[in-house]
């Protein structure tokens, strides 16, 4: 089989980049290990900034999340007994869409399936070979026959275990990692939102998250150990620790509701410099890890593939590679901007086993500052929203 850019992976960056190149006139097929169910079952994060939102949208793959997902204006930040209001909208002129990442996948596969996209599930041993060619392929087995997809590109979107990132040879890349010592505890639970808004929460215990997917179901967090297993927390656990973070800020209480789904992921920060070699690009997770902390995952898939399609497109139609030789350059500017921020944003909001008396206050004052000041305010904003930086 022949295409013009082999896609290895169906997250968000695979399935909106082989969708922009449709709408390009650019042939791509998509190799995903995992079956259809299962990638569009998988629960992550869900916070669209501005410009993902518009990108999906101009795409024709936003009218559920335009009518499903949740406008937020603001978030909240807890700490030391109080809230305090972050008004992206009144400081940075943007605001951000709460839709779980899920959505956005079926979202994506649906107009894939309606345009006669090939997209092939279940694939095992996937390879791939030329890439220092002009005539790349990727090998790889279904439905137990073996088959090789002859492309021009190959593009990586198969997230930081994936076979992409590691045959671009260790000798030209540099790996750039921090791993953190807490992961995040998540449960989506039944019930009504306890807030209007996100509220990110700094408690002696732990850092906590309140988030939401509907009106109906909601989506919490808790900073846990990392190591730690679901089944060591029954549903009264979970919730005598989420009141006992949430709860005191301002007298207010979340509401519990029956919990339907509980996970622990870790935290940890990556970057892959370079992210291209030859006639391979990396793209999304395939390239580099943020700590959910700032919400920026999927939102950097998506702008590493608006990068990547340009300069495809200048490609094919101008028969010009100055933007696909750039392409690493420009997409780690952005990349590094939120790897900051979600750092940042991470060391400051949650307990640091081992911090002393001290450092724990330096965190409250940088708290401080971030809620009264409007300069420092408008530091977070503009980042939360996906405007800060050179690349906006
Ligand atoms: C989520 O709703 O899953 C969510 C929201 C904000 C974050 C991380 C996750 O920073």
């Amino acid at each position: 089989m022949r295409t013009q850019v082999g896609i290895i992976g169906a997250g968000p960056a695979g399935l909106l980049l082989s969708h922009l190149l449709h709408l390009r006139g650019i042939d791509s097929v998509v190799l995903e290990s995992r079956s259809r169910d299962q990638i569009e079952s998988t629960i992550r994060a869900g916070v669209l900034e501005q410009g993902t939102m518009d990108l999906l949208t101009e795409a024709g793959v936003g009218a559920r999340m335009k009518a499903e997902g949740a406008l937020h204006h603001g978030f909240e930040l807890a700490f030391e007994g109080k809230r305090h209001r972050i008004d992206l909208t009144g400081l940075t002129g943007h605001s951000i869409t709460v839709y779980a990442q899920h959505e956005v996948i079926k979202d994506l596969v649906a107009a894939r399936v309606a345009d006669d996209g090939k997209l092939r599930f279940g694939v095992s041993e996937t390879s791939i070979h030329g890439i220092d060619t002009d005539t790349p392929s990727i090998r790889y087995r279904h439905e137990g026959e073996a088959y090789e997809l002859q492309c021009d590109f190959v593009i990586g979107c198969d997230g930081s275990q994936g076979v992409s990132r590691a045959s671009i040879p260790q000798a030209l890349r540099k790996d750039f990692e921090r791993v953190y010592p807490f992961g995040w505890f998540g449960i989506l639970c039944e019930g009504p939102p306890s807030s209007d808004e996100l509220i990110y929460a700094r408690h002696e215990r732990g850092f906590a998250l309140i988030s939401t997917r509907s009106p109906n179901v909601q989506r919490m967090y808790f900073q846990c150990d990392p190591k730690d297993s679901v089944e060591n927390w029954s549903d009264d656990r979970i919730w005598a620790e989420l009141h006992a973070r949430v709860d005191s800020h301002d007298g207010q209480t979340i509401v519990d509701g029956k919990i339907f789904q509980k996970n622990i992921v870790g935290m940890r920060s990556f970057v892959s410099n370079t992210m291209q070699h030859g006639r391979l690009f990396l793209a999304g997770d395939a390239a580099h890890i943020v700590p959910p902390t700032g919400a920026k995952g999927m939102n950097l898939a998506v702008a590493d593939v608006r990068v990547l399609t340009e300069a495809l497109n200048a490609f094919y139609v101008e028969n010009r590679t100055d933007l696909l030789d750039s392409y690493s350059t420009t997409a780690l500017k952005r990349i590094w901007r939120a790897e900051h921020f979600s750092y940042w944003m991470t060391s400051m909001m949650h307990r640091i086993e081992g911090a002393s008396p001290f450092e724990q206050q330096l965190q409250v004052a940088e708290l401080e500052y971030v809620t009264t000041s409007r300069a420092a305010a408008t530091v977070m904003a503009e980042n939360y929203v996906g405007i800060a930086g050179a690349h906006a």
